[in-house]
């Protein structure tokens, strides 16, 4: 049976992963130091023999070592991040220490544990370069680097591609867009969707973080959890080795995204106004020719669909 490691398996889009992958027949390992992630959102596998998480921060390396030495696994689908990019600028140490150290961490262990597939999950909106017209951003664009995030997804991305002509593996780089979906944990750059539903659903305010030519506030591309889920099942078969942009190519301001969740949660709360946060990018959205061209994915949700989908998956788990 194929082992497959999941790191950040516990989080977002790790824990639907570990779904995917179980239902697939994969042995999962899921490493996770739950400092975002949550035991409910894997709860449901705690008792599948095929199933194994482990308490592990990627940044010790001992610890990484021993994990690949105990399981072996032949597919690494790395997802574990800081993934704040406002975090980053107020703490690029962590960001270094988890994004960086922790993925050379996973690429040491594979030096004695060798493995077949490696999924690096990369930043679109963060790496975009900047937008101007109506144009959208695509691979080989020079990346704006604006932050330490940025900086450390896109050094990621290199060391990536140093160690698959070593060590001899394939590889995908995802540079997603914004997902959303359910079981989102509401912080950080990605997480203006669930920041937002939290404020819905508590009755509360939201804030919109505009710049003086930009009142409708950043513009963002939105990619929909099952979108995602699926790019990783295609890349899991068949690796890429190169970057790919996973988003819709529509580029949506964030006031929209408020009031797109407003009619559709059913709220009358008002959006208050404030200055933007430092290493934000202004305008982000993908062209995502290269993966349909490369291997048949394009986003299947728009907005409103991949909405209305999350207050239902809501609904079923009685979380609203
Ligand atoms: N959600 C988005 O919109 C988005 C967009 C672009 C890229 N990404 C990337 O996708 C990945 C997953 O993001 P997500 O939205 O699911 O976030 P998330 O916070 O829900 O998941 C990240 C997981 O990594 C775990 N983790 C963090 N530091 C760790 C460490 N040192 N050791 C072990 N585990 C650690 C967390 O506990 C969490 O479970 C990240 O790499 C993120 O940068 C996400």
């Amino acid at each position: 049976m194929t082992v497959v490691m999941i790191t950040g398996g516990a989080g977002f889009i790790g824990s639907h992963l570990c779904d995917i992958y179980l239902s697939e027949g994969f042995e999962v390992v899921c490493v996770d130091n739950l400092v975002s992630g949550k035991m409910e959102n894997i709860e449901a596998h705690l008792n599948n023999e095929k199933f194994h998480f482990e308490k592990i921060d990627i940044s010790n390396r001992e610890d990484v070592a021993k994990i690949f030495q105990q399981y072996k696994p032949e597919i690494v689908n790395h997802h574990a991040a800081q993934k704040s990019v406002a975090d980053s600028v107020l703490d690029p140490f962590l960001d270094l220490n988890t994004n960086l150290y922790g993925l050379l961490n996973i690429l040491d262990a594979i030096k004695s544990n060798p493995i077949k597939n490696f999924i690096y999950v990369s930043s679109g909106g963060a790496l975009s370069k900047e937008i101007v017209g109506d144009e959208t951003s695509v691979e080989t664009d020079k990346p704006q680097q604006a932050s330490p995030y940025a900086i450390n997804k896109f050094a990621g991305e290199n060391y990536i591609k140093v160690y698959t002509k070593l060590y001899k593996f394939e590889y995908t780089i995802l540079r997603y867009a914004n997902v959303y979906g359910n079981r989102q944990i509401p912080d950080g750059e990605c997480g203006v969707i669930p920041i937002f539903l939290n404020n819905i659903l508590a009755d509360k305010p939201s804030v919109l973080m505009t710049y003086e030519d930009m009142p409708r506030g950043c513009t963002r591309d939105y990619v929909f959890i099952e979108d995602v889920k699926e790019i990783n099942k295609l890349v899991t078969h068949t690796p890429l080795n190169t970057e790919i942009n996973i988003g819709t190519g529509i580029e949506i301001p964030i006031l929209d995204i408020y009031n797109t969740l407003a009619e559709i949660f059913e709220s009358n709360q008002p959006i208050l106004r404030k200055p933007p946060r430092l290493g934000d990018v202004k305008r982000s959205v993908l062209n995502t020719d290269k993966a349909k061209q490369l291997i048949g994915w394009k986003a299947k949700y728009e907005l409103n669909d991949g909405l209305k989908m999350l207050k239902e998956d809501m609904q079923r788990e009685g979380k609203i």
